[in-house]
């Protein structure tokens, strides 16, 4: 199917995107139901973004991305990296939880594209790392499954995106940890961090 077309904001700042994230009541049914968008938390200036799905129960409680049991794990990763989660930044693909965790629909995700690409465009990382089928598939606008699209370094507008398995699949599959081990020592080779 076609990629439905995306929505545009040119908000100057985060802040000010932030606001306009609030505001939002594109999806009728997010809106209704979530108790607050979840924005992104972290460096503003960071070289490295991760860019999950949406938020979950414990995110739209707290307002604030990978907060809950994904999200510890996420921390562990991130300190595993020798980075600290205060000098990433980390957002979602979609800033509303959908009910129940469903996954979100292609016409939540471009409803919600404009929101993503600003935010993208003035945080400039030079490193995405995608976690999960839901964010991968969406930055780079492919059905290709996650599997196939971990290993490999792809473009997102001049960005250097690398793909690995969501945190919450590796919580129920732990056997993946290895995989998901092998993209971020990746990932960190091309970032010139040392291990
Ligand atoms: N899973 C996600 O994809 N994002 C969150 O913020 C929390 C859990």
């Amino acid at each position: 199917p076609a990629a439905l077309p995306a929505s545009v904001t040119a908000a100057p700042t985060l802040d000010v995107l932030q606001g306009q994230v609030a505001d939002c009541r594109r999806c009728d049914e997010l809106a209704r139901t979530r108790t607050q968008t979840v924005f992104g938390v972290g460096d503003p200036n960071a070289r490295l973004c991760f860019m999950g799905e949406a938020p979950g129960a414990d995110e739209d409680r707290q307002g604030e991305p990978f907060v809950g049991r994904a999200g510890q794990l996420l921390d562990k990763i991130i300190q595993a990296c020798r980075m600290q989660r205060s000098e990433v930044y980390i957002l979602n693909t979609l800033k509303c939880r959908p009910p129940g965790n469903r996954n979100p629909k292609p016409e939540e995700a471009a409803n919600c594209s404009g929101f993503l690409n600003r935010q993208l465009e003035l945080i400039d990382p030079e490193f995405i790392c995608c976690l999960g089928a839901v964010a991968a598939q969406s930055l780079l606008q492919t059905q290709t499954p996650i599997g196939r699209l971990r290993g490999g370094v792809h473009d997102y507008r001049g960005i250097k995106v690398v793909c690995t398995y969501h945190p919450a699949y590796l919580l129920r599959n732990p056997a993946a940890k290895k995989d998901a081990w092998d993209d971020m020592k990746m990932l960190m080779s091309l970032m010139g961090v040392e291990l």
